[in-house]
């Protein structure tokens, strides 16, 4: 009854295990989350002041479907000023999230039977948004020693006559890596030669640790930006998760599709969080500089604490707000009498022994990790990894 490309999206793994914490928090137990991806700092006072005025002055209707002009001018600036990129207003669009904007890239650009190859571990909707298409993933495994990165060779050997798109993340989530300009050169050579697309997901831009810069893959050459739709947003850079803002530029051709597609879809995004993200942008950054310095601090709290538990390693990510550990050294213990045999069972025993909530790493295509989210107060972060190592230490 319903049509096989939705039928076959898969619902979220985690879903039995955020509802197992809500239904703990219920009944008034203390669970300590690990699992948020968005930050805990609230959206900056400037931001919301615009949104108040937007609303005063009547800004609360219908806007142009790919987005305001001005919001589309601070964009085009943005990606100039940080990215090196220049581009024309016509390969701008402003869309209701990041998220949507992918989707509507693969949409865009996937015909049936397509392939789309996507490093693994992988942010979780990538693939979903790619069987909605009516395409087929391609995972190509990285490993842990290259910090997760997808390399050029294990690139080239998985492109078929079929391959249309390479998504990439960097920032990634869920491992925190940031791709170096040299890898990403290697990258974006496979991509012109090959005649492919990359999506460049670059949501995580500003969240960047120990002095590493991000580097956009589109900024490498102009070969390489005719081929790339970047991707980036207000939610994760300036606490605006809720307002629903991304951005996308790319070629015109590419972009003009996009904007028809959400002109019959959404319409247009948010008239009112259009503005907050034009104040958002226009600004001196000094809030998210704040924001960058204490989830450095809470980075490197939590990778030493995970790494002082025995069975748990985790890599220094320079990246995002997420830490992944691994944990497959524990599998075969048990606790209370059931045995771990994988990331979905660590995290479902962790949070009823334990009342701490994680994300396994299944959902993200590596059942051998666990990803902890560190947009969390440092009290709550040492209650949880308190917790967590007492569960570790009492495993069987
Ligand atoms: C890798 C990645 N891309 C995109 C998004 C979506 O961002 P937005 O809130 O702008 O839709 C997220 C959100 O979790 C993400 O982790």
């Amino acid at each position: 009854m319903i049509a096989p490309r939705v039928d076959l999206m898969q619902e979220s793994q985690t879903l039995a295990i955020s509802a197992r914490a809500k239904v703990l928090r219920a009944e008034g137990k203390d669970v300590v989350g690990f699992g948020a991806g968005e930050p805990d700092f609230d959206t900056p006072a400037f931001i919301k002041e615009k949104a108040k005025e937007a609303i005063e002055k009547g800004f609360t209707k219908y806007t142009p479907a790919s987005g305001i002009k001005e919001l589309k001018e601070a964009v085009k600036e943005k990606f100039l000023r940080d990215n090196n990129l220049a581009y024309d207003i016509d390969q701008i669009i402003i869309g209701s999230g990041a998220k949507y904007l992918i989707f509507e890239a693969l949409f865009s650009l996937l015909e049936e039977g397509n392939e789309v190859i996507i490093p693994v571990p992988y942010w979780l909707s990538y693939p979903q948004m790619v069987t909605a298409c009516g395409a087929r993933s391609v995972f190509v495994n990285t490993a842990s020693e290259n910090n997760f990165k997808l390399t050029a060779e294990n690139l080239s050997a998985a492109i078929t006559s079929r391959t249309r798109i390479l998504i990439l993340n960097s920032p990634s989530n869920p491992t925190g890596s940031v791709y170096e300009e040299a890898e990403l050169k290697k990258i974006a050579k496979i991509i012109v030669e090959n005649d492919i697309f990359c999506i460049s997901d670059e949501i995580y831009e500003k969240l960047v640790y120990d002095g590493v810069s991000h580097v956009s893959v589109a900024s490498l050459s102009e070969e390489i930006k005719k081929k790339t739709i970047v991707i980036n947003g207000m939610s994760k850079a300036y606490a605006m998760t809720g307002w629903r803002i991304g951005y996308a530029a790319g070629p015109p051709e590419v972009i003009k599709a996009i904007s028809k597609l959400q002109s019959h879809t959404t319409s247009c995004p948010s008239s009112i969080s259009q503005y907050a993200a034009l104040a958002a942008l226009e600004v001196p950054q000094d809030e998210v500089g704040a924001m960058v310095s204490e989830f450095e601090k809470r980075r490197n709290y939590m990778v030493d604490k995970l790494n002082s538990i025995e069975g748990i390693k985790c890599g220094l990510p320079q990246g995002t707000f997420y830490c992944f550990a691994d944990i497959s050294s524990l599998f075969g213990k048990s606790a209370g009498g059931e045995i771990i045999n994988s990331s979905l069972d660590f995290s479902r025993l962790l949070l009823e022994h334990a009342l701490v909530a994680v994300v396994p790493g299944v959902v993200f295509g590596d059942d051998k990790f666990i990803r902890f989210s560190y947009a969390a107060s440092f009290s709550n972060m040492k209650k949880g990894l308190e917790r967590l190592e007492s569960f570790v230490r009492a495993l069987q």
